[in-house]
């Protein structure tokens, strides 16, 4: 079987580090890893495959040098912006985590459950969606291949960990009730929640939340379906959760629906209510499915269900559907 060099850039933080995890657990084909980071970081150790590996400096002389297939990067948007097309003029495949690419034209923004065939393009650079997204479209585009989507209304609670490694400090110290310095969130997170993830917009609106809705159209290939969101920041470190309302053209049973998830690629159905099961970020943490429960009408529209949608936003949100992404490119068309 072939063996692939793989740059993992950002493999010192919280998605860089469950990047290495998850390509060791898949047994990704990798002959040689290729951690960097930061100045900062450079000359620490990654362990993968039973050995330690150096972590260099991402700079253009390292990627050069580097002779990598691909580079999976979760390093920050900036150093995508800068890094991303130097992978690509010396022929290495990026699938990048930030935003910095998913809303340009000629890049494929993938889950590989949804859009597999984007992967395919004449593009060096492939974009991982927003976390809160990919959880999402997991689930809707079974549903909306069957009874067709008119709007989508999503709320979401994200966890701490969404924020980074400095997230989860922030909410690790507050709970010991040590001093945070220069505090990740505007305000205090534990007992709390947050309405304001990213920057706000002149519409009122967060980046956070305009993401799910351009990243949504763009992945399901459909400029039609409406969607609306608000994200809030909440004391959790499982998984995203999302409490999700969906408008169909077409009429569905509830059976219907439980049905045609449960046979979904990637998506697990936990919706026995009587029994107290329904999807929980404790629940999803560390893995990388997504996990569907609380599956109702809602009765005050035609054709309107509810949902609540959980994923671990590290894993499917982050780190494994970029990997997934590599896997598939290995495959081909
Ligand atoms: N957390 C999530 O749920 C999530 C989900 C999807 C996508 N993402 C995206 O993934 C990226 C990383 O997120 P994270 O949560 O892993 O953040 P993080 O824990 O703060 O880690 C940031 C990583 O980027 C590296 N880095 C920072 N500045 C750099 C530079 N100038 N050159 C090279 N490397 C640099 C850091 O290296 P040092 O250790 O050297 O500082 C570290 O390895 C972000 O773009 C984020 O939006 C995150």
């Amino acid at each position: 079987m072939k063996q692939y060099r793989v740059i993992v850039a950002g493999a010192t933080g919280m998605v860089g580090r469950k990047m290495v995890q998850v390509l060791e657990e898949r047994k990704f084909p990798a002959s040689e890893l290729l951690p960097m980071a930061s100045a900062r970081s450079a000359g620490s150790s990654v362990t993968f495959a039973g050995k330690s590996w150096k972590v260099q400096e991402l700079n253009e002389e390292n990627i050069k040098n580097s002779k990598a297939d691909v580079a999976l990067f979760s390093a920050g948007g900036s150093v995508s912006k800068q890094f991303a097309p130097i992978c690509a003029k010396y022929g290495i495949l990026v699938i990048d985590n930030s935003s910095a690419w998913r809303m340009e034209p000629n890049i494929p923004l993938v889950v590989p459950e949804v859009n597999r065939e984007k992967i395919f393009s004449e593009s060096k650079i492939i974009a991982n969606p927003n976390c809160s997204t990919i959880q999402m479209v997991v689930v809707l585009k079974p549903l909306h291949d069957r009874y067709k989507i008119k709007r989508v209304i999503v709320s979401t609670y994200q966890s701490v960990t969404g924020a980074g490694q400095k997230g989860f400090d922030q909410l690790m110290k507050e709970w010991k009730k040590e001093k945070v310095e220069n505090p990740k969130f505007p305000y205090q997170i534990s007992f709390n929640c947050l309405p304001h993830i990213d920057d706000f917009l002149e519409n009122g609106y967060t980046k956070e939340e305009i993401k799910m809705v351009n990243e949504t159209k763009k992945i399901m290939g459909d400029d039609s379906i409406q969607v609306t969101s608000t994200c809030v920041r909440v004391p959790a470190i499982g998984g995203h959760s999302e409490s999700v309302n969906i408008e169909f053209e077409k009429p569905f049973e509830v059976n219907d629906v439980r049905n045609i998830l449960s046979k979904a690629p990637g998506v697990v159905v936990q919706d026995e209510p009587k029994d107290k099961v329904y999807p929980m970020p404790i629940h999803a943490y560390d893995k990388d499915e997504t996990f569907v429960g609380r599956i109702r009408r809602d009765e005050t529209v035609k054709n309107g269900l509810n949902l609540w949608i959980v994923s671990d936003n590290i894993r499917k949100g982050a780190a494994t559907n970029a990997v997934q992404i590599a896997e598939e490119w290995i495959k081909g068309k």
